[in-house]
């Protein structure tokens, strides 16, 4: 509660502040952030979301009433076609908002190399060993990139927020009391405690078959680029594994995201660092109830 509070007030100071700038230098906040890449702007972070809802013999039970714990499962697989046709996969996790159906993944999931995009997307979380999750797969129905990623696909801001359909569910509540939900954060500092969670066709996760089958998961420290990117040690394969968050304080469910698996370079797998005020707006373009891609 506590949090939240702290929270709505961190993001109403973040809009001040944008709009307080906005009002004499740039008109709009892509313009803004277009021009310079400046680490001093507000970092704020959002705590992870608990799974609130289970399905026990096709019923919707409160976890809070199950006398075991239910495990989060925020993180899934990302299917989509292009237009040529070719099917392709990548990772994408439910982060913790208010509208409670926003995914992240990379931004080369959702447009391709002649910057189009997907078609029949959809997602389906806690997919493992082959198999979609108890609650099945979820349409995506709409996402945002920043503007640099759209345009000329800067590999710095390989990144970009989804929304899900939630109607399957028949529920009033959104897909995160579901499955929970990651937090997220923008302060990347160097040698970061970090897992990284997805579904690598190709890569070189450990103790996993690195097909796009199976959930796999890198434990180790990430490396920063000062200016550019978050990097991991390791190949994250030719698809599947694109899109995986980078998280800290990972309890095997739910975790922190601060990047994702956004491009290799040959030896490292490099992560974007986010904007926290594009990021917000983003967010707040996504979360609009007049939303439509
Ligand atoms: C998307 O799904 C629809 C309905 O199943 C199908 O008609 C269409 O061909 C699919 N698009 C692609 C690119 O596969
Ligand atoms: C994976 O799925 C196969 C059947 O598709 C099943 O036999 C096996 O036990 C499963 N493995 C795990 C670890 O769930
Ligand atoms: C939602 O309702 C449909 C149709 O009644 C049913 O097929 C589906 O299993 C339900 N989903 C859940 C998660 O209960
Ligand atoms: C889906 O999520 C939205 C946004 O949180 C919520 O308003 C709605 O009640 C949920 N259920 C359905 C069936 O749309
Ligand atoms: C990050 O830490 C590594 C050692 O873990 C070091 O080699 C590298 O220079 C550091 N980078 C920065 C930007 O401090
Ligand atoms: C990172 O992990 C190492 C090894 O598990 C541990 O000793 C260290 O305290 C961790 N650092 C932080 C900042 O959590
Ligand atoms: C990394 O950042 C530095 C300083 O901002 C910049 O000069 C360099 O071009 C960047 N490298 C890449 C690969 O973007």
């Amino acid at each position: 509660m506590i949090k939240n509070i702290i929270f709505y007030f961190l993001t109403a100071l973040i809009m001040l502040i944008f709009k307080i700038d906005s009002s004499y230098s740039s008109p709009t906040i892509h313009k803004a952030i277009e021009n310079t890449r400046d680490f001093s702007e507000p970092h704020f972070s959002v705590p992870p979301f608990e799974v609130k809802n289970a399905i026990v013999n096709n019923k919707i039970v409160e976890t809070a009433n199950l006398d075991f714990e239910f495990k989060a499962f925020p993180i899934g697989k990302l299917s989509m076609v292009s237009q040529s046709g070719i099917p392709t996969t990548c990772t994408a996790s439910i982060i913790n908002t208010q509208d409670g159906n926003i995914g992240l993944t990379a931004g080369r999931c959702l447009i391709d190399s002649n910057f189009q995009d997907y078609e029949n997307m959809t997602f389906s979380p806690g997919f493992d060993n082959g198999t979609d999750g108890v609650l099945g797969e979820f349409p995506v129905i709409g996402y945002v990139l920043p503007k640099e990623y759209k345009e000329s696909r800067n590999k710095l801001f390989n990144w970009g927020l989804l929304k899900f359909d939630n109607r399957s569910l028949n529920s009033s509540q959104p897909l995160q009391y579901f499955t929970g939900a990651l937090g997220y954060d923008f302060e990347v500092v160097n040698s970061t405690n970090t897992t990284v969670q997805g579904y690598p066709n190709g890569g070189q996760f450990p103790n996993c078959m690195n097909i796009g089958y199976e959930l796999c998961t890198w434990e180790g420290v990430s490396t920063l680029i000062p200016g550019n990117f978050t990097t991991i040690p390791i190949y994250v394969g030719d698809d599947g594994g694109y899109g995986a968050p980078y998280m800290t304080n990972f309890n095997g469910g739910l975790g922190t995201l601060y990047s994702n698996c956004g491009n290799y370079d040959g030896v490292n797998t490099l992560g974007p660092i986010y904007n926290g005020i594009e990021f917000q707006a983003l967010l707040d373009e996504i979360m609009a109830p007049t939303f439509m891609h």
